[in-house]
C-alpha cells in the first residue's frame, strides 16, 4: 500500500473555497491510477491522507506518487513528486515477493526482473497452482505473472522466471499458499473469578503452519 500524507501551503490557510488535490500513480513512468480529494475550507490546515493498494507489489517497479493542487479551476504550476523505486534486481533475487504467506483464492501478482544481457522467456508456477495465468510485460526488463491462487499443503511453491537461450537461466522464489486462522467455539470459564480457563477447536488448517504457525494470545483481560 501506498500511503500519502500531506500538508496545506500556510499561504492557503486563510482561502475562503476548497482546495482540488488531484493524485496520480505512475508504475514504471506510466500512470496508472488517478483520484482527486476536494478539501473544504474548514479542513485547510490539517494534515491530509490517501493510500492506494497497488496490484505489483512495491519491489518489483518504481512507483510515482504524484500531487497537484487546485483552486478555483486554477491549476498550481507546482507539483509534488515522490518516487518509491522497486528492487533493482542487482542482488541474488530476481523473483518478487520473496517468502511471502497468500491466501488461497487471493489475485497474485509477482515479477521477474531479467538480468542485463539476457532475454526473458516465461513465468509461471511450478505445478498446477493456479487458475487464469497471465504474464505482462511492465518495462524492458520487468515482467509480472498474475495467477489464481489454488491450495497447497504445507509446502511451498516456485514462482519461477526463465530466460531465453544462450543463456537460458532459470530463477525463482518459493510462496506459501494457505488460509487464514480459524477458531471456532471459543468458550471460556472461571470457577474462582480468578483464573480463567479457554477452550477452543481449530477449523480448517491453515496449511502454512511450517512457515507461518498459528499463534494464539489472550487479549489481556
Ligand atoms: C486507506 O483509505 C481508506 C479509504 O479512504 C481508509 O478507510 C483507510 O483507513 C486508509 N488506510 C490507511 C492505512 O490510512
Amino acid at each position: 500500500m501506498l500511503l500519502a500524507e500531506w500538508k496545506d501551503n500556510a499561504s492557503c490557510l486563510t482561502l475562503n473555497e476548497p482546495i482540488l488535490y488531484k493524485m496520480a500513480v505512475l508504475i514504471e513512468n506510466k500512470e496508472v491510477y488517478s483520484d482527486e480529494v476536494s478539501v473544504t475550507p474548514g479542513d485547510i490546515g490539517s494534515t491530509h491522507s490517501w493510500n492506494w493498494t497497488s496490484h505489483v507489489p512495491l519491489q518489483c517497479a518504481s512507483h510515482t506518487f504524484r500531487l497537484k493542487s487546485q483552486i478555483n479551476s486554477q491549476m498550481s504550476q507546482l507539483e509534488q513528486e515522490n518516487t518509491l523505486h522497486g528492487e533493482t534486481g542487482s542482488g541474488m533475487e530476481k523473483v518478487f515477493p520473496q517468502d511471502a504467506v497468500l491466501e488461497v483464492g487471493s489475485m497474485a501478482t509477482f515479477c521477474c526482473i531479467v538480468p542485463d544481457g539476457e532475454q526473458f522467456d516465461k513465468m509461471y508456477l511450478s505445478g498446477s497452482t493456479g487458475r487464469n495465468m497471465s504474464t505482462t510485460q511492465i518495462s524492458e526488463q520487468r515482467y509480472t505473472l498474475t495467477v489464481q491462487l489454488e491450495e497447497v499443503w504445507d509446502r511451498c511453491v516456485d514462482v519461477l522466471c526463465e530466460t531465453k537461450e544462450p543463456t537460458k537461466r532459470q530463477y525463482g522464489s518459493c510462496v506459501y499458499v494457505g488460509y487464514p486462522p480459524d477458531v471456532r467455539d471459543l468458550q471460556c470459564e472461571t470457577r474462582d473469578l480468578e483464573s480463567v480457563e479457554c477452550l477452543w477447536k481449530e477449523g480448517r488448517d491453515t496449511m502454512v503452519k511450517v512457515k507461518s504457525p498459528t499463534v494464539y494470545q489472550l487479549n489481556g483481560r
